[in-house]
């Protein structure tokens, strides 16, 4: 079973019993061979069902569930991913992952900087394959015996402030925005396949305009963003249609099954993202044979004479201001040119199927003829399609 058909919930005082129960079984399966026999005995002592309450009751622990039988539990509170308990008999099937992946949208929201959390020994495999550094070592001190642990913390998308703060102005204004309803989204929509009946992940899924999109499509969707207000909002509007992961796309997506995917699709994200290649390989890892990914991405020309950078052969960061959403806002983003676009997509093992360089539909000139006619002009957006071998591993 996938990680897929697990359901994340609150857990409820209810939960309690069951939860000590799996704690109790997770520690003595995972944390012997990390720690000594005492160290195990300290880690559980003291420790009972009522112990959970003041957090269940704080909407903090939430529970994984398999057919109505719990699996796991996680809690959580901002900036801090507090603990997660995986039950021993489901080690390696995803639960964890799962967890994370919920525990990071609570521990994300309204919180500055990156998340952190203390690891016991033998979890800090489990943590940086999920993006967590190791800070520094630390300890836990019980009952007078010394419990080493390891300080680690989740390092950020560099835009995830920006969007984090601008997540409400954004949806508001992105159904409405003539460049994206008029410009952008055409242009990448026309790059599609038929997604009915398909799976497919939305990279950098933001507010969920195309999650909603491809669930109307009959496809069935998962969304990722680093920004737990964007998923918020995703998930105020597809609720729980869609799985929705906050999770950096710089990072592996162990949460993601091998193969599990027809289509990858993100708009307007990728240009936030240092290495295409690792990126590019994920996308790869988890596309199914003969899968395809459709993006759009500021368009390398444009963005080179926009940004009057005198290194056009240079991948750099730079920072844009938007005016039109509130007071102006700095968002970081990478320029970079043409051939750091394409060998990485190469080097991954895709083709190159299709190539658009936007311009706007006709509508666009009934609500702004200046824009229609710079955009008819000069290039700013470049949606591609690039397609997995149909005998590829
Ligand atoms: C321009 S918005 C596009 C949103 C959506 N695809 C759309 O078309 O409306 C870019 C999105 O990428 C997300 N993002 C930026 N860097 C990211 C990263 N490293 N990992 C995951 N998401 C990221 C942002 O949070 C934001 O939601």
């Amino acid at each position: 079973m996938g990680a897929e058909e697990l359901v994340i919930r609150g857990a409820r005082v209810s939960d309690a019993r069951d939860m000590h129960e799996l704690h109790v079984r997770a520690v003595d399966a995972f944390c012997r061979g990390h720690y000594s026999d005492d160290q195990v005995k300290v880690l559980l002592i003291g420790r009972t069902a009522d112990g959970y309450l003041p957090a269940i009751e704080h909407d903090e622990m939430f529970v994984a569930e398999s057919d109505g039988r719990m699996v796991g539990f996680g809690h959580a509170t901002q900036g801090e991913v507090q603990a997660l308990f995986v039950d021993p008999d489901w080690a390696g099937r995803g639960v964890g992952s799962a967890l994370l992946g919920h525990a990071l949208q609570p521990a994300a929201r309204g919180h500055d900087g990156p998340i952190q959390l203390k690891s016991t020994l033998n979890a800090v495999g489990f943590y940086e394959a999920h993006g967590f550094v190791q800070v520094e070592p630390t300890e836990l001190n019980k009952h007078g015996v010394a419990l080493p642990f390891v300080l680690m913390e989740q390092t950020q998308p560099v835009a995830l402030d920006a969007y984090e703060s601008m997540a409400e102005a954004y949806a508001a204004a992105i159904e409405k925005n003539p460049r994206s309803i008029y410009y952008e989204r055409p242009a990448l929509m026309g790059l599609l396949p038929d997604v009915s009946g398909r799976r497919v992940l939305d990279a950098g899924c933001g507010p969920g305009v195309m999650v909603e999109w491809f669930l109307g499509q009959g496809a069935e969707v998962v969304g990722v963003d680093g920004s737990a207000n964007m998923l918020k909002l995703a998930q105020q509007c597809v609720g729980d249609a869609a799985v929705l992961h906050v999770a950096d796309l710089e990072q592996p997506m162990p949460f993601l099954a091998d193969s599990s995917f027809d289509v990858v699709l993100s708009s307007g994200t990728l240009g936030y993202i240092r290495d295409w290649l690792a990126l590019f390989r994920e996308f790869s890892r988890v596309l199914r044979p003969g899968g395809c990914v459709v993006f759009s991405v500021g368009h390398p020309c444009s963005e080179y004479t926009l940004n009057e950078t005198d290194d056009y052969f240079s991948t750099e960061l730079r920072d844009y201001t938007w005016r039109g959403l509130g007071a102006p806002i700095v968002v970081p983003c990478y320029r970079r040119p043409l051939s750091d676009m394409i060998d990485p997509i190469v080097c991954a093992g895709f083709s190159i199927e299709r190539m658009v360089e936007a311009v706007p539909i006709k509508e666009f000139a009934e609500v702004n003829p200046e824009e229609y006619a710079r955009l008819m002009r000069r290039p700013r957006v470049l949606c591609v399609r690039v397609r997995k071998p149909a005998n590829g591993a």
